[in-house]
């Protein structure tokens, strides 16, 4: 069975979705892998290292796409720039695999379908045990929240750390995150190695607990959230008037940072809005707030997705795709999660697309040209399937 990867196309992702690490385990597994002249350079892996690895270059996209399997880290869906341009390419009863964004746009997500290809989509893995190998989401959230504190720490006009100088002390930059799912924690974790004081917040309990085990004060407000979580563990959408409260609780602590990272969204939904432009206001100049969540609407009133801008003195970062600005790590873990999924496909050098199977069932959007996800097609209103 061949494993095709074609370069990814989304404009300035640099990432790969196979490293040449992943092809012994993948070839001992029966597979045989054809990568896209140049694919890894960009997050340095040279052609030569997958060629040593028994891979095949092809220059061809095309002839890519020719494969039985393709993985790409955005697919058509999530590459909402130049995914389309691959949907040609796509043949029926092949295997895509990558972030496809499912609930997106409707029409994207029927046009997938339409083409017949049978695509997993690894935002619909699983938070579970079993499957926390193939999570790529958590594995780009690490790398994002990691990101997200350097493109602070860059932006930012002080030091981080507390130095004692002969010049006198620097005291250390107050870090806010607002959100502390799998990339806050790691942006609280990255700040604190940075030296900064850390403070955070989110509106699940749980998340107290893993804020303080790794040094930041949990800031408490005097509201709680209407069944924070669901069974998958991510947050549940509040009511306008939940938001309105939390915006007027958050206000001291946003304008007793120095940063603001926000990482709170809610799968599928609009992200809340949660720093206004008055509390920007009321920041110190020279401030950064970096939104994690620009993509999807914005935690912050006034940032603007994929631009960086400087308004009321405050430099607010509209970050998107951040996970694709460190390719090497980023494409190292997502290339092991899609070896781990990849190998739970297979039995005996064989595919085996058990629906039984939890992985597989939640995972698989498209088949036979329909949207088969049972979640996927709820979240769009679209009747159940009966089979
Ligand atoms: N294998 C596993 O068991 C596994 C792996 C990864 C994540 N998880 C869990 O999955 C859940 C989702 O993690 P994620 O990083 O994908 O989250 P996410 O990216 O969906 O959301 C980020 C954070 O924003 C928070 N948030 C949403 N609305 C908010 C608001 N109005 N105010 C404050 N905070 C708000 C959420 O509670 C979450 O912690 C978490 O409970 C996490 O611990 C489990």
């Amino acid at each position: 069975m061949i494993i095709g990867v074609p370069k990814e196309s989304y404009p300035g992702d640099r990432r790969v979705a196979l490293v040449p690490a992943v092809l012994p385990t993948l070839t001992k597994a029966g597979f045989e892998v054809h990568v896209q002249t140049g694919a890894g350079i960009e997050a340095g892996y040279p052609d030569s290292q997958y060629a040593d690895k028994g891979a095949k270059l092809i220059a061809d996209r095309a002839a890519v796409f020719a494969a039985d399997i393709v993985v790409q880290v955005l697919c058509y869906g999530s590459n909402d720039v130049t995914g389309k341009e691959d949907v040609p390419f796509f043949r029926r009863d092949q295997i895509l695999i990558g972030f496809l964004r499912p609930f997106g746009s409707l029409d994207v997500v029927q046009e997938i379908a339409r083409a017949g290809v049978t695509a997993f989509s690894v935002e619909l893995m699983p938070r579970t045990t079993r499957a926390q190998s193939m999570d790529a989401l958590s594995s780009m959230g690490t790398v994002c929240g990691y990101k997200a504190v350097l493109l602070a720490a860059d932006s930012h006009p002080r030091i981080f750390p507390m130095l004692t100088t002969a010049a006198g002390t620097v005291t250390p930059a107050r870090v806010f995150v607002i959100g502390a799912g799998v990339a806050g924690l790691q942006a609280i974790a990255t700040a604190r190695r940075l030296g900064a004081v850390i403070s955070a917040y989110d509106l699940r309990p749980a998340a107290k607990e893993q804020v303080q085990s790794l040094g930041g004060r949990f800031v408490e407000l005097p509201i709680e959230a209407k069944d924070a979580q669901d069974a998958r563990g991510y947050a549940t959408a509040q009511d306008e008037d939940f938001y309105r409260r939390q915006r007027e609780l958050l206000g001291k602590a946003v304008q007793e940072s120095d940063v603001v990272i926000t990482a709170a969204v809610i799968p599928g939904k609009k992200s809340p809005v949660l720093v206004t432009e008055d509390m920007v206001k009321g920041m110190a100049p020279g401030s950064v707030i970096v939104d994690l969540a620009a993509e999807r609407g914005g935690n912050c009133e006034i940032s603007e997705a994929g631009k960086t801008v400087v308004k009321h003195g405050v430099t607010i970062i509209g970050a998107i795709n951040v996970a694709a600005g460190v390719p090497y790590h980023a494409s190292m873990m997502y290339a092991r999660n899609i070896t781990a999924f990849l190998t739970h496909l297979i039995k005996g050098q064989k595919l085996n697309l058990n629906p039984e199977d939890e992985i597989v069932r939640e995972t698989l959007l498209t088949r036979g040209g329909e949207i088969v996800n049972a979640r996927v097609r709820e979240f769009f209103t679209l009747p159940a399937l009966t089979s």
